[in-house]
């Protein structure tokens, strides 16, 4: 597994260009495969999950191809398989979006349930009684989501809890239904917004996405279009943290400070200093971090993508905060945090953390995507030198995230691992080839 090498002590400084987000790009992604015609997708960030969805909808007929202006093309015109492949789709939650589309399209899905991962079980239930509410008969066979409609047909669906993969799930396979469908208590996430907005732009009738009744007039075709996705406001939640904790000075670039008003309010409560522009960010921090009580909540409360970034960086807070995770099992990081000097312990869905003065580095394993950020920004405060293995899981979700910290001032060193480097960049460059 490749490992980051990173000497704490540094302030960060400087300007940061933040990325498009992964959770609008993946399911903007399967969605430009319910038209017929090529899209063109700018500011598709360039990180694992981008390359598996791209390549599960190429193993199943699509062309997906990247342009040298960096624009990813789409043309789904040959896309004719209906089953999706376990090798390709265990590697990634969000495949499941794919049954969306092949009801959509095919009238025909075999996908492999979604196996759990480390934020606990992740079923996928509400999606299932969704599907079956727009007319489709599924049965779990081995392991497998076997979906078959003859036509979809619109209906009115009550979402039992906010949930942005459902609610996805269920636009996508709407969108082409016939007749209406209602969503309600549908999630409000701004991934969410940005996939309507992209739908519509290619020919799709859907109203009210951001709040929680959606509806959705389902239409016969949809035609490829261009589209920029919107700029990732957990990526850009991980920066604002990052310098909390190093306590230096920076302006983040290319972001929608309104996706983040819950990470902004909480920060400034945490001591740091921010100034929002039309598509900046300017945070400044003025030393050790306020400590902070907090709930993880759906949009537009606290996001729990940045739960353990904000424990991080509570780690080293000036008191005793209380963090509570309401959405998943995700405190496995808290372990490896404690190797290297945090005071954390954890009561079922809640987290008390005393902040110490200081964090020593230490050898640390990365569990999930987002508790990997976590390490790294404790890494970036930690006395000495900490070694973080199985960086992977960070690469799924983060573009380049240690290359933008060197470039910020960080002492961050990447060390390969020859062997897995080397089959992701065959997967990144047989698979995106530049055309
Ligand atoms: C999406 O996951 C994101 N992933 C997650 O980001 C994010 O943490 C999560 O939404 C919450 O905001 C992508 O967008 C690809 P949910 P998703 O359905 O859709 C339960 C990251 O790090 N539930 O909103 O899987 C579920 O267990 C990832 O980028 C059911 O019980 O999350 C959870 O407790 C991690 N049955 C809650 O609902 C279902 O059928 C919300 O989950 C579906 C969900």
């Amino acid at each position: 597994m490749a490992k980051l090498l990173i000497r704490g002590g540094t302030p960060l400084k400087g300007t940061v260009e933040i990325s498009g987000a992964k959770n609008s790009a993946l399911p903007i992604i399967v969605a430009a495969c319910l038209a017929e015609g090529e899209s063109i997708l700018e500011n598709i960030p360039h990180d694992i999950d981008v390359y598996t969805i791209s390549m599960i909808l190429r193993d199943l007929g699509a062309e997906i191809w990247l342009d040298r202006e960096n624009r990813l093309h789409v043309v789904p015109d040959g896309l004719e398989g209906y089953q999706a492949s376990y090798d390709l789709v265990r590697r990634m939650r969000a495949s499941f979006y794919v049954t969306g589309l092949l009801l959509a399209r095919l009238g025909k899905a075999e996908v492999p349930l979604p196996g759990g991962c480390a934020l606990g079980s992740r079923p996928v239930d509400y999606h299932l009684k969704g599907f079956q509410a727009l007319g489709a008969r599924i049965n779990i066979e081995h392991g497998f989501v076997k979906a078959e409609t003859d036509q979809l047909v619109g209906s009115k669906i009550y979402i039992n809890r906010s949930s942005v993969g459902t609610t996805i799930n269920l636009m996508l396979a709407a969108s082409r239904a016939k007749g209406t469908t209602i969503l309600e208590n549908a999630a409000k996430e701004p991934e969410v917004v940005d996939l309507a907005i992209y739908l519509n732009s290619m020919g799709a009738r859907i109203r009210g996405a951001g709040t929680d009744v959606i509806r959705i007039d389902g239409v016969d075709s949809l035609r490829g279009t261009e589209y920029g996705i919107i700029s990732d406001r957990i990526e850009a939640g991980t920066f604002i943290m990052a310098c909390g904790i190093t306590g230096g000075e920076l302006v983040l670039a290319n972001v929608v400070p309104e996706h983040l008003r819950s990470t902004i309010l909480k920060c400034e409560e945490a001591g740091l200093e921010i100034e929002e522009g039309i598509s900046t960010i300017q945070v400044r921090s003025k030393g050790r971090p306020l400590a902070v009580d907090l709930e993880t909540a759906p949009y537009p409360g606290f996001p729990t993508d940045l739960q353990q970034p904000f424990a991080a960086m509570m780690s080293i807070a000036d008191g005793t905060s209380i963090i509570r995770e309401t959405i998943f099992d995700r405190f496995r990081y808290v372990d490896e945090l404690r190797r290297m000097g945090a005071d954390i312990r954890v009561d079922r869905d809640t987290a008390i953390i005393r902040g110490v003065a200081e964090l020593t580095g230490a050898q640390v394993e990365v569990t999930d995507l987002r508790a990997g950020a976590a390490l790294v920004l404790a890494a970036l405060i930690a006395k000495g030198k900490t070694e973080i293995s199985g960086v992977e899981l960070v690469d799924r979700g983060y573009e380049r995230l240690d290359a933008k910290l060197r470039q910020l001032g960080a002492d961050i060193e990447r060390i390969p691992d020859r062997q897995e480097d080397a089959f992701e960049e065959c997967l990144t460059s047989s698979l995106l080839e530049i055309r």
